[in-house]
């Protein structure tokens, strides 16, 4: 099989970590008898340098030709970086926020997995993380509050924000389908988080997400109020399998959950759109403080490629082949600086490459 894959390398730590996933993706492609063909495609500080702007047409019409696109990560440090001088439309961020709508991502897969190997490094108590956890969280990626209308005026010499937070049946109901298509292939367990208690959206969230679930008879529904999701997520992280949720809700609870795991370093993630295309990026970001440095985790980028294999590719032998190679370099004990532990061997980032590369 061919596979073409866009790569966005993108700021700060970005281009490193992309380098080590392309390196296990050959691996693998030379491994399996596949070949991959790469285009490099700006975004984000990468972009603004070159163009003035974080995202270009060239680069989505690029990012569209692609069957998948690997990204690093973007944006710089909000306070030094002369990025965030310019008005916020021009930002980083808004190249991500623009490329999502451009290739209408509605559906963020943040897996937040507790390793055994790493449960050490889990900030909860020992009775708690002796559990373990393996949740999947499913954010709604192109609704809701972040692309609402919004603006500031000024009413009688008072200046007023407005941001509007705004769901259709539809964008909810091909998010909630995703959801209980994931949860049949894992526990079978939908957690649809809301906060219906106050707002109408929530309530016809729970309404939609309700209907879909009777065409999944198997799948245990239940509705959690998100503030008490975020309670729960640190008491009893090991109840939930699939968590379900609008954009807002989805952006914290799963920075929520991949600090609860302790090593958000290693944690992947997939924005799918309705056909097999996504787009894939570690749950963490830029780091700038440590770019160039050689010394930041790849495991996340190289689980995101993994997820590509599954998820776009359909290649789950080659996927497996990727995540038993990260869990043995575990299980060897080599570790980044950013999870490293007593009685483990540090290695930067070229050498975490290079030991996946021959496990796999
Ligand atoms: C994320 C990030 C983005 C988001 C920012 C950078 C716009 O926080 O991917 O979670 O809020 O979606
Ligand atoms: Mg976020």
């Amino acid at each position: 099989m061919n596979l073409n894959i866009g790569c966005i390398a993108g700021d700060g730590i970005g281009p490193e970590i992309v380098r080590e996933a392309r390196k296990v993706l050959d691996k693998v492609a030379d491994k399996y008898g596949h070949s991959i063909t790469y285009t490099d495609i700006l975004m984000g500080g990468a972009s603004i340098d070159v163009h003035g702007v974080p995202l270009t047409e060239e680069a989505i019409a690029q990012a569209k030709a692609s069957d998948a696109v690997l990204m690093g990560s973007i944006g710089g440090d909000t306070t030094t970086s002369p990025w965030y001088q310019l008005e916020p439309s021009k930002r980083p961020e808004a190249g991500l926020l623009a490329i999502r709508k451009a290739l209408n991502l509605f559906a963020n897969l943040r897996p937040a997995v507790l390793y055994e190997e790493l449960a050490g490094a889990c900030p909860l108590k020992e009775e708690i993380s002796a559990k373990g956890f393996d949740m999947m969280i499913m954010r709604e990626l192109t609704g809701g509050l972040y692309f609402g209308e919004r603006k500031t005026i000024e009413e009688n010499g008072v200046k007023k924000a407005i941001d509007t937070l705004a769901y259709d049946e539809n964008e909810i109901r091909r998010i909630a389908v995703k959801a209980f298509d994931i949860a049949m292939k894992r526990n079978k367990k939908v957690t649809s988080v809301d906060k219906a208690n106050v707002l109408d959206s929530s309530r016809l969230w729970r309404a939609v997400v309700n209907e879909v679930a009777k065409d999944y008879p198997e799948v245990t529904l239940e509705h959690m109020l998100v503030d008490n999701c975020a309670m729960q997520l640190v008491k009893d992280p090991a109840q939930f399998d699939v968590i379900l949720t609008e954009n807002m809700f989805g952006d914290i609870l799963s920075d929520e959950a991949s600090m609860v795991t302790g090593s958000i370093g290693m944690l992947a993630s997939a924005s799918l759109n309705d056909s097999r295309f996504g787009l894939y990026e570690p749950s963490h970001g830029s780091a700038p403080d440590i770019a160039g440095k050689g010394i930041a985790n790849p495991i996340a980028t190289i689980l995101s490629a993994s997820m590509m294999l599954r998820y776009t590719f359909d290649l789950d032998k080659e996927a497996d082949s990727i995540d038993q190679a990260v869990k043995q370099v575990l299980k060897e004990g080599y570790r980044t600086g950013d999870i490293m532990a007593e009685g483990c061997t540090q290695v930067g980032t070229e050498k975490m490459g290079d030991f996946i590369c021959e496990r796999i």
